[in-house]
């Protein structure tokens, strides 16, 4: 397993360019599924993740054509599988978006349950009573979801009892080929969510509201292809603004989408950094010495992003005062509050929230990187501590991050891959 060496204390200086968005780019292969013409997407990043539902489209036996350079083409002509099986799902629960394009598009589905996570439960029964009020029959059976829906999807009337993305993501998919009229409410209004009705309208899905909480789909007959480009990863970015502001550098955050960052931004000059718009698309974060605390509640869009929460809170640990981080969309995401306190860090953790001493100075040790987003948490801590940091299982951060390493490098960080 690959490890991360950092050795701390250099500020972070220079400009660095955002991959295009991974839950972004995840639904966007998923809906290639829906039809049988090639469809082009551009700006993919090469993430784990991302290939890992390249090999759950190539599995059910779609065409996939992955160049290094961003560029994948789809062609889903014939589907002789439809099928996500558990190898796939227990690596990335972002399989589960197979569902909704594969009972749209062949009126039967088998996709695994994803077991437990890091972060909590998870569980997908919004995706399965979604699909059910659009008529699929769903039963479970050894581990898998089976979906069948031998007449085609009928569209309905959906209230989702909470906001769910990647369940607002798979609802919409299928609505695009059920008969008749959709209404999705309480959907989630994530810019990713956004993303994907631009590509499915390019497809020529007939949707209104993508980005608001009523989305409105007329279905239609069948889908052709297209070609989209996916948006910026707005977590990455936030990630290299936090690296800036944690190490007292200046980092121009490029090819960014500074509209799907306010809630960061906000806080991050509520902590006394300068933050302002560098030209289009891109922000310049600069440290005016010392970082006040800031309490933080994670929110769906467009509140303070969940996939944010355990990098600021490596930044609070820098930051003079108590601050207050809640986590209030998932029940157990504070594996890296024990990992950072490891590395000297104040936190003490009250259920749902975190509390955080600052600052504090940290010091070097090994780490072990539990999640994706717990990963980036401690290779900041890592660029601000005294010494080196080893965090082991960085598989977690080549899940998301492309290239981070090469990335930090060109801005000055100290950080090399160990390859074991
Ligand atoms: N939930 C249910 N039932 C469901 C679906 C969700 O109870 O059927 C609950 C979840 O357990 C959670 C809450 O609803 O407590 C919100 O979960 P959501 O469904 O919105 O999460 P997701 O769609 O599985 C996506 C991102 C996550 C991100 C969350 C929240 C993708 C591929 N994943 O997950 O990204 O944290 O939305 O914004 O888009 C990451 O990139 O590191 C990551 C975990």
């Amino acid at each position: 397993m690959d490890k991360f060496i950092i050795r701390g204390g250099a500020p972070l200086c220079g400009e660095v360019a955002v991959s295009g968005s991974k839950n972004s780019a995840l639904p966007a292969l998923a809906a290639c599924l829906l039809t049988s013409d090639p469809v082009t997407l551009n700006r993919v990043p090469r993430v784990r993740d991302i290939r890992t539902m390249e090999r759950l489209l190539a599995y059910t036996g779609a065409e996939v054509d992955a160049g290094e350079d961003g560029r994948v083409t789809v062609a889903a002509r014939n589907i002789a599988r439809p099928e996500a099986p558990y190898e796939l799902v227990k690596t990335m629960r972002a399989s589960s978006l197979a569902l909704g394009p594969l009972v749209a598009r062949l009126g039967r589905a088998r996709v695994s349950l994803p077991g437990g996570c890091a972060i909590g439960a998870r569980p997908i029964n919004l995706h399965v009573s979604g699909l059910e009020q659009l008529g699929a029959r769903i039963r479970q059976s050894h581990g898998y979801i089976e979906a069948e829906v031998p007449e085609g999807l009928q569209g309905a009337w959906i209230h989702f009892d909470r906001i769910t993305v990647t369940g607002t993501e798979d609802l919409l998919m299928a609505a695009t080929l059920a008969r008749g009229e959709t209404v999705i409410e309480n959907a989630a209004r994530e810019p990713e969510v956004a993303d994907l009705a631009e590509l499915l309208t390019k497809m020529g899905a007939d949707i209104e509201g993508a980005g608001t909480s009523t989305i409105r789909v007329r279905g239609v007959e069948r889908l052709h292809g297209a070609e989209h480009t996916i948006i910026a990863d707005r977590i990455e970015a936030g990630t290299f603004l936090i690296a800036g502001a944690i190490t007292g550098g200046e980092v121009v955050v490029r090819e960014c989408a500074p509209k799907h960052l306010a809630a960061l931004v906000a806080r991050l000059r509520q902590a006394g950094c300068e933050v302002k718009p560098a030209g289009t698309g891109a922000l310049r974060v600069k440290s005016r010495g010392k970082l006040r605390s800031v309490d933080v509640t994670t929110e769906e869009y467009p509140g303070f992003a969940t996939d944010l929460q355990a990098q600021y809170m490596a930044l609070m640990t820098q930051a003079e005062g108590i601050s207050f981080i809640t986590e209030s969309i998932f029940e157990n995401r504070f594996m890296h509050a024990l990992e950072l306190a490891r590395m000297g860090a104040n936190i003490r953790i009250e259920g749902r929230q975190a509390i955080v001493a600052g600052p504090r100075t940290l010091s070097g040790a090994g780490v072990i990187a539990s999640d994706l987003r717990a990963s980036a948490s401690l290779m900041l801590a890592g660029l601000v501590a005294g010494g080196e940091t080893l965090i082991d299982r960085v598989y977690h951060i080549d899940r998301g991050y492309e290239g981070i390493e090469r990335k930090l490098q060109k801005l000055g960080a100290q950080i090399q891959r160990v390859i074991d």
